[in-house]
């Protein structure tokens, strides 16, 4: 079996045209755009890059979005009065705070700070702790991106025996907690692999749905899949460059390996990396939504 490609890209696209539409129908019906705002302390390269691509996007699709840089030096104490004024302005809905931060600012202090209903990261506590009772408002935007993206490819999560490698706050944990929800999309067996598994390979044969967020290259093989799994590829590994000079990708998975024994697998780069910045954008309307009182 040669395993189809999940194309992220494509259903990135679909999503940003469905989140497209609803922000015209916020500006027509109720005169109110989605606002974001994006802050960036320092100049980290790749944080840069994100925060940029998180703009365009956002205005792309016709949100209010604010870019504020603030210096490396900022202190806690300033960045901290700057969430404060966002958490009290009526015309952001979303507060995002690029990580990582620098080491003199306490990173779980400054996300306390962020007001739980403008937490489009969902990294806030209390959002977590919804997303584990099965009361999210905002799903953390990588896990809720492999979710659409299994939901979008027809693969059937109901009743799937599906196996996560690593237990990151960022993805590990959080897409175990809503692919085991009773909920569309989910109600699966979810089993958790991290570095103190015994024995990694037992579980990844039994995988129907196969999650990889180990942060290194080959983490998963062919010898460690069942024929048919679904294999969703995390990982993004800096492995050298391109001709053009541009960073080559790979993710955690052996992709030519496993490709032939999987049913479906996503590409790095195109698969998983598109959808968390839509995601953001889906959490962003819904927080303008929320704010104006619609709850779907
Ligand atoms: N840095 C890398 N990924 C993320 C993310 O999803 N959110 C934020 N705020 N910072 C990040």
């Amino acid at each position: 079996m040669t395993a189809k490609l999940i194309n992220g890209n494509e259903i990135a696209r679909q999503i940003r045209e469905e989140l497209k539409q609803e922000t015209a129908i916020l500006k027509e019906k109720y005169s109110m755009e989605p606002g974001l705002v994006t802050i960036l302390v320092g100049q980290n390269p790749a944080s840069v890059s994100y925060v940029t691509a998180k703009q365009k996007t956002s205005k792309e699709l016709g949100f209010y979005s604010l870019q504020d840089n603030q210096p490396e030096d900022i202190t806690e104490e300033q960045l901290l009065k700057l969430i404060e004024q966002y958490n009290n302005d009526p015309k952001i809905h979303g507060i995002l705070v690029q990580l990582p931060l620098p080491k003199h600012i306490n990173e779980t202090k400054v996300l306390y700070a962020i007001d739980p209903k403008k937490d489009v990261d969902g990294f806030h506590p209390v959002n977590v702790g919804k997303m584990v009772i099965g009361e999210a408002d905002y799903l953390p935007c990588t896990p809720a991106g492999i979710q659409q993206l299994l939901i979008r490819s027809g693969v059937k999560v109901d009743g799937a025996e599906v196996v996560v490698v690593g237990r990151s706050n960022i993805v590990g944990k959080p897409i175990a907690n809503i692919l085991l929800q009773k909920q569309k999309g989910a109600n699966a067996t979810v089993t958790i692999c991290h570095t103190g598994t015994k024995d990694m390979a037992f579980h990844t044969k039994r995988a129907d749905i196969l999650i990889v967020a180990a942060g290194k290259p080959n983490a998963v093989t062919a010898d460690m899949v069942k024929e048919g799994v679904v294999v969703i590829d995390v990982g993004v590994n800096r492995i050298g460059m391109t001709a053009e000079g541009k960073a080559k990708l790979c993710g955690d998975v052996d992709f030519e390996g496993v490709r032939e024994k999987a049913s479906a697998i996503t590409p790095v780069p195109g698969g998983v990396g598109p959808m968390t910045i839509t995601m953001l954008m889906m959490n962003t309307v819904k927080a303008a939504k929320l704010a104006l009182g619609i709850k779907s």
